[in-house]
């Protein structure tokens, strides 16, 4: 069957290059093999994230760090800002985990925004908060220096962030921003198979992980911290992912991240371009958008055109792209492209050939 290229927001497109990587010959994973590509890939993390600290390589999709966070570091009560389904999901979770949680919800669309968050934990009530950088339901960026800032003033709590579908693609200054678990999955702007994640914590976060009861094996944090100071993970990871990843943070590397910060503004910026040539308004609040995807309104909110998305996505696939048709409680009233990972100006222009011509076709 003909492959159908991926410009939905994750998974996103794999490269040949990244795939012959990612089928290197096994090695073990306690053996100077594994030690040396995992030694060789840590100052490479440390730079992409700002950090000095260890980043560490988890065999799990995104959720398992999420969930992993919650169990580690939730004592007294977390604080959930919620803006759209994975978002609001974070709050079921915490739940789920037997923490008292609280959630700070916006409507979807909106960001979260700094004051909001300040008027929460100013009641003392929480010793933790989890925010989700770029919202991948809705389309919205928050603005996750701001709130860096004002969390600065409560520094015992704990700052859980997920930037599952930012991380690479935009800069994050991990220690600078004084974050204590930054995470995201390598099937979004990575452009690497989906199943596993990277992430880094603070001193503070392994400090307070340490005095968790109950935090488990798999995901404590602690564990992450001893094994990456050997140059391995608590458990058997996957190592095609380590050897994919390998190659993909040289190909970061040779592009210079500013150049990559650069190529995926731009990139989204095209995708704005085509939704308004073709008199689409977009669903995010203005001056919230998502820098890695578009997420179109098309009858979620007043105003722009709608149009019947089954219909444009199966257009778009008989040329050989699939995009999204919305997530969640604003599937099919809006719709999402993505320009994550090894898009160009070049590959997108060729995908906005094929949804122009969907589009005559409606
Ligand atoms: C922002 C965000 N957080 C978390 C997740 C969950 O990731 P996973 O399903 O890979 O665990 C997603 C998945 O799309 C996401 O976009």
């Amino acid at each position: 069957m003909a492959h159908v290229k991926l410009h939905i927001p994750g998974p996103v497109e794999v490269s040949e290059k990244t795939f012959k990587a990612f089928c290197s010959p096994m090695i073990g994973h306690r053996g100077q093999g594994f030690k040396d590509l995992y030694a060789k890939l840590q100052p490479q993390l440390q730079q992409l994230l700002v950090t000095k600290q260890l980043v560490y390589l988890s065999t799990s999709s995104a959720w398992g760090i999420m969930e992993g966070a919650i169990r580690n570091l939730v004592g007294k009560k977390v604080l959930n800002c919620m803006c759209g389904a994975f978002s609001d999901k974070w709050f079921d979770v915490s739940k789920r985990c037997g923490k008292d949680a609280e959630a700070l919800q916006v409507p979807w669309g909106s960001p979260i925004r700094a004051e909001a968050v300040d008027q929460k934990l100013a009641t003392g009530q929480f010793d933790a908060l989890t925010l989700i950088h770029n919202e991948t339901s809705t389309g919205v960026m928050s603005p996750l220096a701001e709130i860096a800032a004002l969390k600065k003033r409560y520094p015992d709590v704990m700052f859980i962030v997920d930037s599952v579908s930012s991380m690479s693609a935009v800069p994050l200054k991990f220690d600078e921003l004084g974050i204590d678990v930054l995470l995201a999955g390598t099937q979004k702007a990575f452009a690497l198979p989906p199943g596993f994640a990277v992430f880094v914590c603070s001193p503070a976060a392994l400090a307070k992980a340490a005095t968790a009861k109950d935090r488990g094996y798999y995901f404590d944090l602690v564990e992450f911290q001893k094994n990456a100071e050997q140059n391995m993970t608590p458990s058997t990871p996957s190592i095609a992912h380590t050897y994919a990843l390998s190659s993909k943070l040289d190909e970061f590397l040779a592009e210079g991240l500013d150049n990559r910060y650069a190529r995926h503004r731009k990139t989204n910026q095209m995708t704005h371009d085509w939704a308004a040539r073709h008199g689409f308004t977009l669903f995010p609040e203005p001056g919230y958008e998502s820098l890695t995807l578009t997420c179109v309104n098309n009858g979620a909110k007043p105003g722009g055109r709608t149009v019947d998305v089954p219909k444009l996505q199966k257009l778009v696939k008989d040329q050989g792209f699939l995009i999204d048709g919305g997530y969640g409680k604003i599937k099919g009233t809006t719709f999402r492209i993505s320009n994550m990972g090894d898009e160009t100006e070049a590959t997108m222009s060729e995908l906005f050939a094929a949804l122009d011509s969907a589009v005559k076709q409606l």
